[in-house]
């Protein structure tokens, strides 16, 4: 398939351009910045984009590229800091500009013939650089001017190589993916075969090659990423698939029952449920350090899974669910490492397991999975899902957990839940839950006086759970929320709302 390759200089929108390339359906990947040219020339990438960077090209120990590539005779762009490295290493200068550009800036286009091909003559563009290209290198023309960046893009059309200055995979750039779509397809003449439908099909084949008769094992926990794994291999192995869904007694309410529904009857998998709460909650009873609580369920886990594997195998492999970002970190700081996302709560299983790794969605981005379960058939409502943590509500339950806090965390949870659906809410945040601790109110029910539970509500914005805000719901929905739990929660008599943001505080309370 043809690919386009983005060498990370260590910007924090690499990623983005490798998605945004990939949303032209031409297939890219993000490699380190120092990655050998024979390693590129190997996988043969119809075009290269350098990514922006923090550093400056004529600081100490600047991150440079292999030289070699400039003679591959293969199209180059490079973006921000890329545009810089381009202009540095074919003799132009580089300079602390004068005013620092940070933001949108208007971008006069003046030529449109490749890369800023059906563009028309002015966008708006995302600046953020504090150096310049103050001279253009012999061969290069400028191709579009900013108010402040007389060379905000230059083109050599002889060699193929272009510099903006701009980030045009962001979405403050106006038709920026128009600008990736140019240079992978137009200058470098890179096929659109990157489709989820065409992943599915060639996954599916690669699986069946690559595991052949054996058994794969995979736990699943209903959410987006396990349920995907499962459904692929479902498809391409049938029976030799097994699942294994445990359940440690600290799920959503219900969540048990449709988990096995959706595997069992709506996705035809071949379904082991655990029903291991009495060995996770015994060995919880008292605990109250969320880190010892996390230890215990991942132990726990392990053990659970070791036993099925025994009692249901042997199995050979092992499916798992890492997705592209898990696989590839930042190329500055750590270079490509494969790093295996231990399934929360798969960490600690032992080597005589003898399992393989089977990952087949390490090549893609989430939302590319949400495409290929679509593809797969599962429901909208799962992939709608809020993310909910392995350990479940153990870190939604402040100090002990019993089985009163329990079913106050489960109930007021699917509470929140329900009242947010129905006032347009849940899609627009990305998780919403009931906690409760050990902190008691006293309610008055009918005319007798009870000493509850406080039970506090978080709604909370975020997009990569890195940083989050709370959600400033109407009071009226807040309202609603907080009657129905101390109406219908036993034993909860007060609610709060919690309005940290992240940081300081965090998203789960414990
Ligand atoms: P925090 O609380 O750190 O949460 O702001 C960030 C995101 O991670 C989830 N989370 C977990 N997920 N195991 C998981 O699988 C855990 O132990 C765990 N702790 C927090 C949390 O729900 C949020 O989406």
């Amino acid at each position: 398939m043809d690919k386009i390759v983005v060498l990370d200089f260590g910007s924090q929108y690499s990623h983005l351009i490798c998605r945004r390339i990939r949303e032209a359906n031409v297939y890219c990947e993000l490699l380190p910045y120092n990655t050998p040219a024979k390693v590129i020339k190997e996988m043969n990438p119809k075009g290269i984009i350098f990514s922006g960077g923090p550093a400056s090209v004529y600081a100490k120990g600047a991150p440079k590229p292999d030289r070699q590539i400039f003679g591959m005779d293969r199209p180059i762009l490079g973006i921000c800091y890329g545009h810089q490295v381009l202009v540095d290493n074919f003799g132009g200068k580089v300079k602390r500009a004068a005013s620092r550009e940070y933001g949108r800036a208007g971008l006069k286009i003046d030529d449109n013939s490749d890369l800023f091909k059906d563009l028309g003559g002015n966008i708006n563009c995302w600046m953020s650089h504090g150096d310049k290209a103050d001279q253009v290198p012999d061969g290069f023309e400028v191709i579009a001017h900013t108010e402040n960046s007389e060379t905000a893009a230059i083109g050599n059309r002889g060699k193929k190589m272009y510099g903006i200055q701009f980030h045009p995979e962001v979405v403050h750039t106006e038709r920026g993916v128009q600008i990736l779509k140019n240079f992978a397809q137009q200058i470098s003449g890179a096929k659109p075969e990157w489709d989820m439908q065409s992943f599915v099909e060639t996954t599916i084949e690669d699986v069946r090659r690559q595991v052949g008769k054996d058994r794969v094992l995979a736990a699943v926990s209903g959410g987006i990423d396990s349920t995907t794994v499962a459904a692929l291999l479902n498809r391409a192995i049938g029976k030799q698939l097994s699942c294994v869904f445990i359940n440690h007694g600290l799920l959503r309410q219900d969540e048990e029952k449709e988990v096995v529904q959706l595997f069992k009857k709506h996705l035809g998998i071949n379904l082991i449920y655990v029903n291991a709460e009495k060995r996770f909650l015994g060995r919880l009873k008292g605990v109250t350090d969320p880190e010892k609580k996390r230890k215990i369920i991942g132990d726990q886990f392990a053990k659970e899974f070791v036993a099925v594997a025994k009692k249901h195998g042997p199995f050979k492999w092992l499916a798992q669910g890492t997705l592209y970002p898990d696989v590839i970190e930042s190329g500055v700081s750590k270079g490509p490492a494969a790093v295996i996302k231990t399934h929360h709560n798969v960490g600690g299983l032992p080597k005589w397991l003898k399992l393989k790794i089977i990952e087949p969605l390490r090549y893609l981005y989430k939302d590319e999975v949400r495409k290929v379960a679509k593809l797969l058939d599962v429901p909208d409502e799962l992939l709608k899902r809020h993310p909910f943590p392995g350990p479940g509500l153990a870190v939604r339950i402040i100090g002990a957990i019993t089985p009163e806090k329990t079913s106050i965390a489960k109930r007021a949870s699917r509470i929140v839940e329900d009242e947010l659906k129905s006032a347009g809410y849940y899609d627009k945040v990305w998780q919403a839950y009931a906690a409760v601790g050990d902190d008691r109110a006293v309610g008055v029910l009918g005319d007798e006086r009870v000493y509850g539970h406080v039970v506090m509500v978080r709604v909370i914005e975020s997009i990569d759970a890195m940083t989050a805000d709370w959600t400033r719901l109407p009071y009226e929905v807040i309202e609603r929320i907080s009657n129905r739990i101390t109406n219908e929660v036993e034993g909860a008599t007060w609610v709060t709302y919690a309005v940290s943001s992240k940081p300081p505080a965090t998203i789960e309370p414990q």
